[in-house]
């Protein structure tokens, strides 16, 4: 058992002991932003002249060489480690003796694994941004190919008013905009580097912190080294954030599966994302879908875990705080795994527009374009929507939609109606005179897609 802090015990820490509180079979994940940590501080250590050049020398090659064999795989994490901490300074002290007992001066395994964490924690925010652009780009695509697709909009699961495929999907494009937003902020907010805090009180040696900062493409140094070790609030509000990711696709999945039903027969999913049944050979199944729409269970838990852990916790760190890492590499892995294969669901859907429109026509969406028809011609609209309710009535009963009353049958009801009440409630009319900045027509709905290919084209990716 290789354990950094054998000095001051008498006896050997008792295995299951040793195992409940080593953290190694996790944190490995981050041996890479350990080692290059490690390495801004040696640079640092060396230009303050804590460490001579030769040891700087010796010290970076001995970490270089440890880098490069972990990722080829020559170099195996020795699990007895009680972190990824000690595995990696005892495997310098192998390598290259002496100096290599000097890497640690200056710093604490507690400002270390904050650096360590939220170099992590970076990259990883940059990635899950990446993938968000990438289903933005799949959801835009599909945008400009269906401005005209007409389908019923709901409110209350119940036919409303007619909207086209593009305004729709184009409420989800707004979510995850936003989402990319959270990711950008986040990432800003926590961009300060907490190492130089040392175990909670700082250091007596003469650490050059903006150096280190800087080296490691932070905005600066954190300012209050107790608030460095112990703060873990960038950790909630990633987890905050995915659980809204993980909640957009939700209730995005929950609709693909209503649209997939036998019910609805609006799309029709891939059959690379679709699977059968044992028993029911008819049956083709979404469960790429429901799996997402699962699995936000799980990223909703980690954000509560996590709030729970700290709530408690008095400054500085505590050991509680190691149980940020298991929790928040699941919901990374979930939110990834969940955006990916979502875009690749949605690229390959195919969209039934014939059914789209026909469920549109039927279903009294453009009732309030006819109760406008009235409006427009001289009828208080609170009337209108009297005489309009009472055509519904009468097309129910015969099983028919507005459009297929007679101009007779209308003029029973009121005589303003004319013969151009027709045109005024076809589904694409509702739809197109709808041309407000945000709503379903036509040239609006151009406008909104011409903002947005912008918005694909400049904005950036989130870098250091
Ligand atoms: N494995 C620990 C964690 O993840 C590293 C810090 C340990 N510090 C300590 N004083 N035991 O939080």
């Amino acid at each position: 058992m290789a354990q950094l802090w054998g000095g001051r015990f008498t006896k050997e820490t008792d295995e299951l002991v040793y195992r409940f509180n080593a953290s190694i079979g996790f944190d490995q994940r981050f041996y890479e932003q350990d080692l290059k940590g490690s390495m801004a501080h040696v640079k640092m250590l060396s230009r303050q002249g804590i460490l001579t050049e030769t040891e700087e020398e010796q010290i970076l090659a001995g970490l270089e060489g440890i880098l490069t064999d972990i990722k080829a795989g020559t170099l195996p994490i020795d699990e007895s480690c009680e972190d990824i901490h000690s595995f990696v300074e005892s495997t310098l002290i192998d390598r290259i003796g002496d100096p290599g007992k000097k890497l640690h001066t200056g710093r604490s395994r507690n400002d270390q694994v904050a650096l360590d964490m939220k170099l992590y924690i970076r990259d990883e925010i940059r990635e899950v941004d990446g993938l968000l652009k990438e289903l933005l780009g799949v959801i835009l695509t599909i945008m400009e190919e269906h401005t005209k697709t007409y389908m019923p909009g709901f409110t209350h699961l119940q036919k409303a008013q007619p909207v086209t495929l593009a305004h729709h999907l184009g409420a989800y494009f707004e979510m995850f905009k936003r989402d990319r937003q959270r990711m950008g902020d986040i990432y800003k907010r926590m961009n300060f580097c907490p190492l130089g805090a040392g175990a909670l009180a700082g250091t007596t040696y003469p650490l050059d912190r903006e150096y280190t900062a800087e080296l490691l493409g932070f905005d600066g140094p954190t300012l209050n080294s107790m608030d460095s070790v112990s703060d873990r609030d960038y950790l909630i509000e990633m987890l905050a954030a995915f659980s809204t990711i993980m909640m957009h696709l939700s209730r995005f999945s929950e609709e693909m599966i209503l649209w997939n039903s036998n019910e609805y027969q609006f799309i029709e999913l891939d059959d690379a994302y679709s699977t059968g049944s044992s028993i029911m050979p008819q049956k083709k199944n979404p469960d790429i879908a429901e799996l997402v729409r699962g699995k936000t269970g799980r990223v909703y838990g980690a954000l509560m875990s996590m709030l729970t852990t700290m709530k408690g916790i008095p400054l500085a760190y505590n050991k509680d705080m190691q149980e940020d890492k298991e929790l928040v590499f699941d919901a990374i892995d979930t939110v990834k795994g969940c955006i990916s294969l979502f875009g690749g669901m949605l690229a390959t859907t195919r969209f039934r527009i014939e059914v789209m429109e026909k469920s549109a026509a039927h279903g009294f969406t453009n009732a309030t374009d006819a109760a406008d028809y009235l409006v427009n011609h001289g009828v208080p609209f609170r009337d209108a929507h009297g005489i309009v309710g009472r055509l519904v009535l009468t097309c129910i009963e015969k099983g028919i939609a507005l459009d297929d009353l007679s101009l007779a049958e209308y003029q029973q009801i009121s005589p303003v109606f004319e013969e151009d009440i027709y045109e005024a409630i076809r589904i694409r009319t509702c739809v197109n005179k709808r041309n407000i900045i945000g709503a379903p027509g036509e040239e609006a709905m151009q406008e909104v897609l011409r903002i947005n290919r912008r918005y694909m084209e400049e904005q950036e990716e989130i870098t250091e």
